[in-house]
């Protein structure tokens, strides 16, 4: 029987073929958490019953959901141009898009080169790295240093420097030469606090101890999330950034944030960078840029670093590296929408605005049982639990069960952490609401 005659519907819709990423697959098909519509603050499950999201998606959609402005771009721009090559040629709201978030970052970091996912993004800027110090003749500069607890997606370059154990045991010794930078969490002295914490800043002075170590001749760069996200909201502590910013500088070493998730307004500012007053050598952004409407990522470079590329007969290829995707006309249509959201809503502001109320919203289920830690900063919040001796991450999987389940919640976990981080657009009574299931859950779970 040919393709064309053969009955469509051979293979019945069931759950069994979708290896579902980063879940456990065996207890998630037992109980599905499936979303088929979402508007502003909600999502919407398959019996059409409202879900409150508390995590912007995962950390994305911070316009939040299903906003027209952004809806009727994609559309149009799927009528008006599907695909050009992304390699020798282009078109022009790429361009449009690049200018548009080079002018909303610090310094002199005006130069973007897109990806498609915050893991190609990390693997683009080490590779930057490792390039540009090629091209400035210090070719001996091949190591890339992480830090415990880092997250920077999953492809080789990004389990390499980053810091957490099940990501990196399965996939054999990844990168070779790098190294890591103590994490910057001590709950002992940082317990409860809301914003950056007090104690810390003396951490960056690990950098100096691996330059001891492995000579700064022998090193490229630096990369580390300005708040380590997915490892339970680390934010940093107090002077941490320009310390290890200073101690780069020393040595000649490129700075690398990684702000996949802090990037476009979720502290607060268009970046972290701004918000820490530290100019790192390229920022990493994806996520917020299209508020997960569409995928893109891509990374911002510094003046000094494009230009060093710049050399040689023109008709050559300067930097040997990109994606068919790069610049995707849906993903930049999606962009330059989803900006003049940001812009026109003035949802940056309004994040810095509402950091207070969320906090102390937050801090208010401190002393509720179980509840060993909470962090705040920017519209993010973390609440550790503590774990069941017998099953570690237990807990805070229930909790996100019975959240979307029981509560019409949904959140993020990490271990036995509950991870929170809105919509840019979240009222003061849906903060409220939040916090009061979440309340809710962790005594159930308790
Ligand atoms: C800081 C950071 N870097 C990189 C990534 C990887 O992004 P993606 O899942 O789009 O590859 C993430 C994802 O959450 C992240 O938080």
């Amino acid at each position: 029987m040919s393709l064309a005659t053969r009955p469509a519907a051979t293979v019945p819709n069931d759950l069994a073929a979708f290896w579902v990423p980063f879940t456990p697959n065996r207890a998630f098909k037992k109980a599905p958490r499936l979303i088929t519509r979402a508007k502003d603050m909600h999502y919407y499950t398959v019996d059409g019953k409202a879900v409150l999201d508390g995590s912007a998606g995962m950390w994305c959609c911070n316009a939040g959901h299903n906003r027209s402005p952004i809806v009727e771009a994609i559309k149009s721009q799927a009528e008006e141009l599907d695909y050009p090559p992304a390699f020798q040629f282009s078109h022009p709201k790429a361009f449009e898009l690049a200018t548009r978030i080079a002018a909303l970052a610090p310094g002199d970091l005006d130069h973007v080169f897109f990806c498609n996912s915050g893991s190609e993004a990390v693997d683009t800027a080490l590779k930057v790295a490792l390039a540009y110090n090629n091209v400035r003749g210090e070719a001996s500069r091949v190591r890339l240093i992480g830090r415990e607890r880092g997250y920077h997606g999953v492809g080789f370059g990004g389990i390499s420097v980053g810091g957490i154990l099940a990501n990196r045991k399965m996939f054999g010794t990844a990168l070779g030469g790098v190294d890591h930078l103590s994490h910057t969490y001590n709950r002992e002295k940082q317990a409860f606090t809301k914003g950056e914490p007090e104690w810390g800043a003396h951490l960056a002075d690990d950098l100096d101890r691996l330059v001891a170590l492995h000579d700064a001749s022998t090193i490229a760069a630096v990369i580390v999330e300005p708040m380590a996200g997915s490892t339970g909201v680390l934010p940093p502590p107090k002077g941490y950034l320009e310390r290890l910013r200073a101690i780069c500088d020393k040595h000649g070493i490129l700075l690398i944030f990684d702000e996949v998730i802090t990037g476009f307004g979720r502290l607060g500012t268009p970046f972290a960078a701004e918000r820490y007053g530290v100019v790192p050598d390229m920022i990493t952004f994806a996520k917020g840029v299209t508020s997960g409407t569409v995928p893109m990522a891509g990374v911002l470079v510094r003046k000094g670093i494009y230009d060093a590329f710049m050399r040689g007969p023109e008709h050559v290829i300067e930097l040997f590296h990109g994606y068919t995707y790069s610049a995707h006309p849906l993903a930049c249509a999606a962009g330059i929408a989803t900006l003049d959201v940001y812009r026109d809503e003035k949802l940056f502001e309004r994040a810095g605005k509402l950091e207070g109320k969320w906090a102390d919203a937050a801090m208010s289920l401190k002393g509720t049982p179980g509840v060993l830690d909470i962090r705040t900063v920017g519209l993010v919040a973390a609440i550790d639990l503590a774990s069941k001796p017998d099953a570690v991450g237990k807990r805070a999987y229930d909790s996100m069960e019975k959240a979307f389940h029981e509560h019409g919640l949904l959140f993020r976990i990490t271990g036995d952490t509950i991870a929170l981080s809105p919509p840019l657009i979240i009222s003061e009574e849906e903060i409220g609401e939040i916090f009061d299931k979440v309340g809710k859950v962790i005594r159930q779970v308790n």
